[in-house]
């Protein structure tokens, strides 16, 4: 049965600590409890809005409507053969719990998205990635509820539009469905992905040639741990913005001014340029204005050094957003979903 609540607080249910109130509030822990706050939001004619893990926004005023926690939990193992198999997690699991059971069944590819903060039901929204790798690389399908009628559809990889942090649930499915669960197909041989930054060189300094997946795992672990804010102590939503991309002509004219300027290949005709640089360039890496600061050991993640207010947010992602635009003319992006 479900439970609604009155003028709650939503701070506690995000990794900012930050938040206002929700109108309307209630957890779901089944499908069943997904479809009664259909029914109600159809009946009293307020809007749903679905909370995940709360690691990837910032809440900026009281939200009308029902908020739902999203608590459906359980992982199932659907198929198995010699060469891959599909695993379904219902959409309110932790995704690193998600992670873990995965590399505990010895099946491969979710290793670099270890300890991403926030639930299953989140990772396809924003197509989370790390170090080389995006959900979308072992994405199979998904299933969803209409939010207006209840009814369950299934998504295929190509029906969500997956891109760069972004998928068709950001813009014209945004606020139409509910996520019910996910879908993975992973691999029943190792499929490491080492490339990316220092993952290999850490490998190698141990003197680890040909990895397990316990060697990946942990060292992924180190990586995180060593530039990333825990926000169990220092609250924060990860990445604040979007690394920029940026057309070849105007990559070119930076590179005359900036020769170090850091780059990866994006598209064809575009080049994704680390916004933690432009930021640390830009001169806010570790400087702090009020409760809030970019954090001094990763420059792209605005950390709450506690009783940050979202307005506090606000004019240190503007402050940052204009030195970027003035010094490099590149307009960033924030990633963080701001209701
Ligand atoms: N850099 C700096 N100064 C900084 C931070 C970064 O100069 O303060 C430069 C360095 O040149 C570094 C490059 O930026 O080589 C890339 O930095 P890093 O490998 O730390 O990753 P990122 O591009 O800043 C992205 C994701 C992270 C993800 C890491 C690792 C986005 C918006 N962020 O950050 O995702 O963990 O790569 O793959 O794409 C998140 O989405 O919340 C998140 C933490």
């Amino acid at each position: 049965m479900l439970k609604i609540q009155e003028n709650v607080a939503l701070a506690p249910y995000t990794t900012f600590k930050i938040g206002s109130q929700a109108e309307f509030f209630a957890v779901v822990k089944s499908r069943e409890e997904v479809l009664e706050a259909i029914a109600w939001s159809k009946l009293n004619k307020k809007p749903l809005v679905i909370l995940g893990g709360g690691s990837n926004i910032l809440i900026t005023k009281k939200i009308r409507g029902l908020v739902l926690k999203n608590e459906i939990r359980g992982i199932e193992v659907i198929e198995k053969n010699e060469d891959y198999a599909l695993i379904e997690a219902k959409s309110g699991e932790n995704w690193s719990r998600f992670v873990n059971f995965t590399v505990e069944r010895d099946l491969y590819g979710l290793e670099n998205l270890f300890l991403i903060y926030g639930t299953v039901g989140a990772a396809p929204i924003q197509n989370i990635g790390a170090y080389g790798v995006e959900l979308k690389d072992y994405f199979y399908h998904l299933r969803a509820l209409d939010l207006k009628t209840g009814h369950e559809k299934i998504f295929a990889a190509r029906d969500c539009e997956f891109g760069y942090r972004d998928s068709v649930f950001k813009h014209r499915l945004k606020n139409k469905y509910f996520i019910y669960a996910v879908t993975v197909k992973l691999k029943t041989t190792p499929d490491f992905k080492l490339d990316y930054g220092s993952i290999r060189e850490k490998l190698l300094e141990q003197g680890i040639k040909e990895p397990y997946c316990r060697d990946v795992i942990r060292t992924i672990q180190e990586i995180r741990t060593s530039k990333l804010p825990n926000p169990a102590l220092l609250p924060n939503a990860g990445s604040f913005f979007k690394n920029a991309e940026i057309s070849r002509v105007k990559f070119k004219n930076l590179l005359k001014k900036y020769p170090q300027l850091p780059n990866f290949p994006a598209t064809k005709n575009k080049v994704k340029i680390p916004a933690g640089w432009l930021i640390e360039q830009a001169g806010f890496k570790g400087k702090k204005i009020g409760p809030v600061s970019m954090y001094a050991k990763q420059a792209l993640i605005l950390v709450n050094h506690g009783a940050a207010e979202a307005k506090h947010v606000l004019a240190l992602s503007r402050k940052v957003k204009a030195a970027v635009k003035r010094k490099f003319g590149i307009d960033l992006e924030e990633e963080v979903r701001i209701i």
